[in-house]
């Protein structure tokens, strides 16, 4: 088959759509001051998939991941991880819930006046004093290793290229051992270079690893590359949604005048 080779995994999975949402968003409104951003947004991820969700800035993309991860609350619909309404959570509750999901926000990926090691360090640092210094130690050399980042320990975010930035906000963002991953243009502002290498590392992570992640970009080139599966949002709305072939088949003016200007 000519085409799986650059199929993502988890696509050849034949087990794919039997199994359960990890994350399930349905029918999410959310306004701020009177201007509805969201309007009645579904979207649902699996485990070992990524879903890449494209569109113009200012569409509500970030507000969408800040109210999967509980930091908002939506107007109106639900967010559900694990078949689980977070709603329905405790602080307790919210709080497990958010250990199991990774993410690297658009801006601020990484503490400033922490080094990079101390940066990977600190989810483990506040969640995993059940680990000994030197095995937290340890863990945090393997983060950094697993993104190609090794020997970077004591460098400050300011020493570092924009792209090694994102790959020390990846390490952080997997020091809990994530069942969710949510990143937020995480090659917004790089190079083609640097952005195809963060690419092939989410791939790799992905692939390791088997989350269900999504993926917030205006980057279509990534989403294409790293998604198994895509979805537009415009105006509050998600327009469309499958794979980049389903996408390319779409008769939505929105659909084809965004695919082929980026
Ligand atoms: N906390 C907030 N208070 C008021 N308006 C907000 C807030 N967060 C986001 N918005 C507005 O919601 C819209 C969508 O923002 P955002 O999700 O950041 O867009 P995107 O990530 O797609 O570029 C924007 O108009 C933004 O100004
Ligand atoms: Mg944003």
């Amino acid at each position: 088959m000519a085409t799986a080779l650059e199929t993502p995994t988890s696509l050849q999975d034949p087990e794919e759509h039997s199994r359960p949402s990890v994350v399930a968003v349905e029918d999410l409104f959310k306004a701020f001051d009177g201007h509805v951003v969201l309007k009645g947004i579904g979207l649902t991820v699996r485990r070992g998939e990524t879903l890449a969700v494209l569109g113009r800035s200012g569409t509500g993309k970030s507000v969408l991941l800040r109210l999967i991860v509980g930091l908002e609350t939506p107007d109106s619909g639900s967010v559900c991880i694990n078949a689980n309404s977070i709603a329905a959570l405790s602080l307790d509750g919210l709080n497990a819930v958010r250990m199991k999901m990774g993410f690297l926000f658009q801006h601020a990926a990484l503490y400033d006046s922490l080094t990079v090691g101390e940066n990977v360090a600190f989810p483990l640092e506040h969640h995993r004093r059940d680990l000994s210094k030197s095995e937290r130690g340890e863990r945090v050399n393997q983060l950094l290793a697993e993104v190609g980042m090794e020997g970077n320990l004591d460098k400050m975010p300011s020493d570092i290229s924009g792209g090694m930035q994102k790959r020390v906000g990846l390490a952080r963002a997997l020091a809990l051992e994530p069942e969710i991953l949510l990143l937020d243009e995480p090659t917004a502002g790089l190079d083609p270079i640097s952005s195809g290498e963060i690419d092939e590392l989410v791939l790799k992570l992905q692939r390791e690893r088997q989350m269900a992640s999504i993926v917030v970009t205006h980057d279509l080139h990534s989403a294409k590359t790293i998604a198994n599966r895509l979805a537009i949002l415009d105006q509050g709305s998600v327009i469309v949604e499958g794979t980049f072939d389903d996408l390319q088949q779409s008769t939505i003016p929105f659909v084809q005048e965004f695919l082929s200007h980026s």
